[in-house]
């Protein structure tokens, strides 16, 4: 990933963000076995933190419908987005219009799952989402968000 330049040539904070999908705003309450107690704002606020430690802007978003998860991504161009961390939830293994939205924007992306979806029912097992990840973390808890976090993170001052 590049380095962006201002047109006064003073390089710009690069920009990430974070996309939850559809019943993760009941992280903590929602089947706890699966996905543990930790909260989407638990969440939201390990990335957010880390991400103003590394000088880096992150913004979240959650939502329970398709059309708005789609607009989200076709937004992210428009600003400027670098790369986006997303777990489409459900979506993952049913929606071919949120996939297409990434492809069309051509933002990379990382594919996060709290729980390790290779070991659950069969129906999980595919992924609308994966081959076109930069990469795919499953199983990890919330845990995975961070390290995917991290990964961007190195990308961003590497490449
Ligand atoms: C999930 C796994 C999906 O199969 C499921 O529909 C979710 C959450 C996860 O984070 O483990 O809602 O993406």
């Amino acid at each position: 990933m590049k380095k962006e330049k201002s047109t006064s040539g003073q390089a710009t904070t690069a920009r990430l963000l974070v996309i939850h999908g559809p019943n993760l705003n009941l992280l903590g309450t929602r089947e706890p076995e699966q996905y543990g107690h930790t909260t989407l704002s638990d969440i939201n606020l390990a990335l957010s933190r880390r991400a103003e430690t590394a000088g880096v802007e992150l913004e979240t978003f959650q939502s329970n419908h398709e059309g708005a998860l789609i607009e989200r991504v076709h937004a992210a161009r428009e600003q400027g987005v670098r790369a986006i961390i997303i777990n489409p939830a459900g979506y993952t293994h049913t929606s071919v219009a949120l996939r297409d939205a990434l492809a069309a924007v051509a933002i990379p992306f990382v594919e996060v799952h709290l729980s390790n979806v290779y070991a659950r029912e069969p129906f999980r097992h595919h992924s609308y989402f994966s081959a076109l990840a930069m990469g795919v973390i499953s199983g990890l808890g919330s845990e995975g968000y961070l390290l995917a976090l991290e990964y961007l993170l190195n990308k961003l001052n590497t490449d």
